[in-house]
This record gives C-alpha cells, sequence and structure tokens, in this order.
C-alpha cells in the first residue's frame, strides 16, 4: 500500500463527511499492520462539542473491530490544503502506535509523510 493509495482512499472517505457547520470536510484512512485499511470522515454535530474528527472515526472503528497493529494514516480535506492532524487526535494515535507511525498528508499533490514522534513528542501516557 503506497501512500498515494492511501490518500486515494482518504479522499474517496471524505465524500461521507457530515460538515454543515464548519464547511471543513475532512477524510481519512487508516492502515493496520496486517493490509486492512479503515477510513473515516468528520462527523458534526448542532451541539458542536460531540463533533468528531475524521482521524478518530477511522482509529474507532478499527479499534472497536479488535485491531491493534497500526502502520500509517493519510489524511485529506476538501480544500486540497495540508490538513494536519488537531492534537485530539494526535494523543489518540499515541495510544495506540509506535513512534515510527506515520501521518501522510498531502501537499501540492504529492505525499508528505511525517513520524508521530514529530507530531507529538512527549504524549501524555498513565
Ligand atoms: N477536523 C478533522 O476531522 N480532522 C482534523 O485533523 C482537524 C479538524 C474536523 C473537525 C471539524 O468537523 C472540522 O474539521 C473543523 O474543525
Amino acid at each position: 500500500m503506497t501512500h498515494d493509495m492511501l490518500l486515494a482512499l482518504a479522499k474517496e472517505a471524505l465524500k461521507n463527511a457530515y460538515a454543515p457547520y464548519s464547511r471543513f470536510t475532512v477524510g481519512a484512512a487508516l492502515l493496520c499492520t496486517d493490509g486492512t485499511v479503515y477510513t473515516g470522515c468528520n462527523i458534526e454535530n448542532a451541539a458542536f462539542s460531540p463533533t468528531v474528527c475524521a482521524e478518530r472515526v477511522a482509529f474507532f472503528k478499527a479499534v472497536s473491530d479488535g485491531k491493534r497493529d497500526f502502520t500509517a494514516i493519510a489524511i485529506v480535506n476538501g480544500n486540497g490544503t495540508p490538513c494536519s492532524p488537531c492534537g485530539v487526535c494526535r494523543q489518540v494515535m499515541a495510544e495506540f502506535c509506535a513512534p515510527d507511525f506515520t501521518v501522510v498528508l498531502e501537499n501540492n499533490g504529492a505525499p508528505a509523510a511525517y513520524p508521530l514522534a514529530e507530531l507529538l513528542p512527549h504524549s501524555f501516557a498513565l
């Protein structure tokens, strides 16, 4: 699974985004180490705080299916600019992923990859 392929799956997931309040649509595609892919989109709510980001939808779908080992996640938004994950999603990634887990964004049509350790150094842990 190339980074380009994972970005393409994230773009497909973007089509299901429910973002009537922000109009900022996001899609994510999470690659498990066993090769399976879980997608997610952002899902907003009139009360705002129940809104869930695309990345967490993908992670929670996978974890609730029993997946625990992850390789990479691709994230895109509807306006084509790089979509760096929010702090809450980074912490969720840190819960389940090794420091070398790869976050793939799209920058000017090309994949840009970052290790999780670079995006969230000193993550919280119990
Ligand atoms: N959002 C995501 O889905 N992922 C991110 O990494 C950043 C933000 C969503 C949440 C909300 O629906 C909209 O984008 C604007 O914040």
